[in-house]
């Protein structure tokens, strides 16, 4: 049986009270231990250490990651987070995601820098591509597939093009062990991605917010 990765990408979205809240309703709805699931939540820098001692207290199967990370190690850089504080309390980083790229103009050169630092401080990157020809660096094993047109448009890829393009990037990167499909997905429509051959969990943005959603989201996959 495959493992299937469903990463919850919040964005730039919940103050600390929804976030608590958001915990709340999965740690009520019970969300079990899967051994073919993993469920990872991406939460904005300064909802992490609240999320990481919530899951500790109420022990709940998910794990944390950041939607960014400084492509510097400690040292001056103003405003940036470094891989190392990440990893006190997340085990998983975003990098590459489309929105970065558009509106803060990075690039391969930069990201691969992201994915180096993140390697060294033991997080785990989730290497955001729009297709099968974007450039993926050295160490990354942990893609998510995600089209332009289909990020927060409520149109998603077909699952049939999801799985060539997955299936291509697969065979084009040998030590990828891991392609998510990302962009429009819902409970309703996760099944149909999953249950590809290539497909290997999902990437979510605007249904993950809603914590019902999501629990769906992880038992519908
Ligand atoms: P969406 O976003 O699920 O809202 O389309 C996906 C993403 O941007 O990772």
């Amino acid at each position: 049986m495959k493992k299937l990765f469903i990463i919850a990408n919040w964005k730039s979205y919940k103050t600390t009270q929804e976030a608590n809240e958001w915990m709340q309703h999965l740690a009520e709805s019970g969300l079990h231990q899967m051994p073919d699931k993993v469920a990872i939540v991406c939460a904005p820098y300064t909802l992490l250490p609240l999320l990481k001692a919530y899951a500790a207290e109420v022990v709940m199967p998910v794990s944390f990651g950041s939607q960014d990370v400084s492509p510097f190690g400690e040292g001056a850089y103003t405003g940036e987070i470094t891989a190392g504080e990440i990893k006190e309390f997340a085990d998983y980083t975003i990098i590459g995601h489309s929105e970065r790229r558009k509106y803060f103009k990075e690039d391969d050169e930069l990201l691969t820098n992201k994915v180096a630092r993140a390697l060294e401080s033991g997080l785990t990157p989730v290497y955001c591509v729009q297709d099968e020809n974007t450039m993926i660096p050295e160490g990354v094993t942990l893609v998510a597939y995600e089209p332009i047109f289909a990020i927060g448009s409520g149109t998603p890829d077909s699952p049939e093009n999801a799985e060539k393009v997955i299936k291509t990037i697969k065979e084009k990167n040998p030590k990828v062990e891991s392609v998510l499909y990302g962009g429009s997905v819902k409970p309703e429509n996760i099944h149909t991605f999953t249950q590809s051959p290539s497909i290997d969990g999902a990437l979510i943005g605007g249904a993950s917010l809603d914590a019902q959603k999501f629990m769906q989201l992880v038992e519908n996959s």
